[in-house]
């Protein structure tokens, strides 16, 4: 039987339960549903030192976010919108994605990366959105067809977890069957590669 292929989610903010880490739940929730191993990097995990490239040592936050990306199959990114873009926490976190280079798969080369931003208006949530798929592609990850932007404003989330927006909750799993079945269909490929 073939392996579960490894999702995995980064994003949210400082603030615990944050809107954008909400999100990403469902996401994961959905990922796992179909067959994925989910694991997250929330906001509190995400506060590291400013990326340094001359650095002789990484903290354990960063050791432990590399290490799940580079297990990984697929990746799940989630932002607020801090003044048009991504906050600069995650943006900081995936500067470190630097430390990949010189891996076989690098930076996020052959995964498949699912984004959704969130803005309190939908000005920011779409230039957030725009910025975080820019991201992934210099980072020469696979951006999934469909990304998520969210409004605070209009969209939330319920005690259980799910987005009281039937049409947003729909895109996030959505996205997360989008970010498996490339997973699973990259993963297929690189073996079908190594066989020949
Ligand atoms: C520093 C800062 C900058 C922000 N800039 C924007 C922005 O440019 N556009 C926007 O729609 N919302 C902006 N917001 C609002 C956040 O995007 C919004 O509160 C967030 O997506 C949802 O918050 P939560 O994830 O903490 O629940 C900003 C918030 C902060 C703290």
């Amino acid at each position: 039987m073939q392996q579960a292929v490894k999702v995995v989610g980064i994003g949210g903010s400082s603030r615990p339960g944050s809107t954008a880490e909400q999100g990403l739940r469902v996401v994961l929730a959905e990922a796992a549903r179909l067959g994925a191993d989910v694991s997250l990097v929330g906001g509190a995990e995400l506060v590291m030192p400013l990326y340094d490239p001359r650095a002789v040592s990484l903290s354990p936050e960063a050791h432990r976010m590399l290490a799940a990306i580079t297990a990984a199959d697929g990746v799940v990114l989630a932002s607020p919108a801090y003044h048009g873009t991504l906050s600069g926490l995650l943006k900081n976190a995936l500067d470190y994605t630097e430390e990949l280079r010189d891996d076989s798969r690098p930076y996020l080369t052959g995964r498949a990366v699912g984004c959704l931003s969130v803005g309190q208006g939908w000005q920011g949530a779409v230039t957030t959105l725009g910025a975080l798929r820019d991201v992934v592609h210099a980072l020469r990850g696979w951006s999934t067809p469909l990304g998520v932007a969210m409004n605070s404003l209009s969209a939330g989330f319920t005690a259980t977890g799910e987005c009281d927006d039937p049409h947003i909750q729909r895109q996030l799993t959505a996205m997360a069957g989008q970010v498996v079945d490339f997973a699973e269909a990259h993963r297929a490929l690189r073996a079908t590669a190594l066989r020949a």
